[in-house]
């Protein structure tokens, strides 16, 4: 058996990979180390309670992180304060999660000569004008807008130093915007699919031009796997699965189809500042060294399954987001959004 721990494993896209892990990769037993801030849930694992470790605790915490990393195997960083609206409120927990608590992993991994892989997002390489076809790949400069994305930037940066510096054994993978089951509803898609559950018209920022290269949050994951089985040490992976002819309006008006509603069935509403235009990701050097490829790819959206799948997760698990439901949209209708 390999040890397995994941930080921020009760959150979205963790959750996902350590029910993904369980259900394909037996070889592994994980542990899940989470703070359950409010984007953190317990109930996002109970179908595999009893197949993994719990620890609620703080990656900042050194002196627990220590114990655990000494614990285990293999690291796989998910934890994050991770939505851009909320860092625009207030950056502290940004600075101190994604920097601090990054810093604090990287020590001990280093103490005990440990594997990460370290979840990073295409933010770190700011945006694209949305006339602009090109891509990021894994040489594009950073130049991060938002205070996630600059903190998101300083924790790659620690870990390529720390690679660099100390020999740590590490890979990081930078993706592009996840949907699936779990997603937080103060997030894009999830909000406006609970929106029309809740009889409220979808919420558009601006003119809803702007460009998500989206992926559905298992392909995410089933990369990560593959970069942790033949990955390179110290390299750098793009994951991203060629959705960026999508913006958010066509999102939007496809969500609006889906549940039954006419396609304009939304209303404009204040546009974010510093709204980041357009992200692209190339993903070739995963496909080609690796072999990965995403299996979420139909029609000319590349995303009807997997909206329609999400859909139906967010209809048959209205206790699962209800509770949250006034409180994020009291928080974005202070800001006319
Ligand atoms: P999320 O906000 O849903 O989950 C984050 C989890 O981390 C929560 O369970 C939370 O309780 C936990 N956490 C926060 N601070 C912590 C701390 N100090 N100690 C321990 N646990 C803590 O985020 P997500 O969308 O699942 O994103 C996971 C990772 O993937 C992040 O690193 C994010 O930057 C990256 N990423 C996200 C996306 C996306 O579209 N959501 C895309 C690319 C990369
Ligand atoms: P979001 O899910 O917050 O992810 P990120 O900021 O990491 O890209 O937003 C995705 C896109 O959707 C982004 O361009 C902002 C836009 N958006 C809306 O148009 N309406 C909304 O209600 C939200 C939350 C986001």
């Amino acid at each position: 058996m390999t040890n397995l721990l994941v930080t921020g494993g009760a959150g979205f896209i963790g959750s996902n990979f350590v029910q993904y892990t369980v259900k394909h990769k037996p070889e592994y037993h994980v542990t899940v180390i989470d703070k359950l801030t409010y984007a953190g849930n317990r109930a996002n694992l109970e179908s595999v309670n009893d197949r993994i470790e719990f620890i609620e605790g703080d990656i900042c915490n050194a002196e627990l992180m220590d114990r655990l990393v000494a614990k285990n195997d293999i690291i796989v960083h998910f934890a994050a304060e991770s939505h851009n609206d909320n860092s625009l409120r207030n950056p502290w927990p940004f600075v101190e999660t994604n920097i601090v608590g990054t810093y604090t992993i990287l020590e001990a991994v280093r103490k005990y000569d440990k594997r990460l892989h370290h979840i990073s997002t295409d933010e770190v390489f700011g945006d694209l004008e949305l006339d602009d076809p090109n891509r990021f790949t894994e040489s594009t400069p950073y130049n991060p807008s938002s205070p996630y994305s600059s903190t998101k930037a300083s924790s790659d940066m620690l870990v390529r130093a720390w690679m660099r510096s100390f020999g740590v054994k590490a890979t990081i993978s930078n993706c592009s915007n996840n949907y699936g089951p779990y997603q937080h509803i103060e997030k894009f898609i999830p909000r406006q699919i609970t929106n029309i559950l809740s009889g409220i018209k979808p919420k558009l920022y601006g003119t809803g031009e702007q460009v998500r290269d989206w992926i559905h949050v298992d392909d995410h994951n089933a990369a990560v796997h593959i970069i942790l089985e033949k990955g390179t040490l110290g390299e750098t992976y793009i994951i991203g699965a060629d959705n960026d002819h999508v913006n958010n309006k066509m999102v939007i008006e496809q969500i609006c189809e889906l549940m039954g509603k006419g396609k304009d069935w939304y209303e404009h509403v204040n546009d974010r500042p510093g709204h980041d235009q357009r992200y692209a990701m190339d993903s070739s050097k995963l496909r080609r060294e690796l072999g990965w490829q995403p299996r979420y790819t139909d029609n000319q959206t590349g995303m009807h399954d997997g909206l329609l799948q999400t859909i139906d997760w967010y209809r048959t698990h209205e206790d699962w987001w209800r509770p949250q439901k006034e409180a994020v949209e009291a928080a974005y209708a202070k800001q006319g959004q």
